[in-house]
């Protein structure tokens, strides 16, 4: 199939790396915006490790979506500094007001939510990015332009 042959050409491209896992991930996303499950088991058989094993390193890793994404992507800081300044407040009226947990896309493919460890963004905790683009001190005001953002 059309995949298996986008499949393949990503872990050709990465094969001969040393550590070639993660790369193959990496490339995958990039090549589908997410990981397809059906390419696990044809990573597994080209790197010689079980399907479990693959499973294992990609759940391991945050950065790896199995479905793909919403139109736009906001990843929400859940590190110490953004934690220690109302992060998890926060966090819970982004979610309300979305309708959606961390890993979920909103039902009309508007947005995905992932967490994301420090943005660099520490003195202007809490922090998230939406697309490219930072937000920092993030209180009501700031969550409704966001929201707002997403759903035009
Ligand atoms: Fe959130 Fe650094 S801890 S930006």
């Amino acid at each position: 199939t059309e995949v298996t042959e986008r499949v393949a050409s990503v872990i050709d491209a990465c094969k001969g790396l040393e550590g070639p896992m993660l790369p193959i991930l990496h490339g995958l996303q990039e090549e589908f915006g997410y990981v397809p499950p059906e390419a696990l088991p044809i990573v597994a058989e080209a790197l010689n490790i079980s399907r479990a094993e693959a499973h294992g390193v990609m759940t391991f890793y945050h950065d790896y979506r199995t479905h793909p994404a919403g139109r736009h992507v906001l990843k929400v800081c859940r590190a110490e500094a953004c934690q220690a300044s109302g992060g998890d407040m926060v966090l819970v009226q982004l979610q309300a007001k979305l309708g959606i947990g961390f890993h979920q896309t909103t039902s009309d493919d508007a947005v995905t939510l992932e967490p994301v460890y420090c943005l660099g963004l520490c003195a202007c905790a809490p922090a998230a990015m939406l697309d490219g683009q930072v937000f920092g001190r993030l209180d009501a005001d700031v969550i409704d332009e966001i929201v707002d953002e997403v759903r035009r």
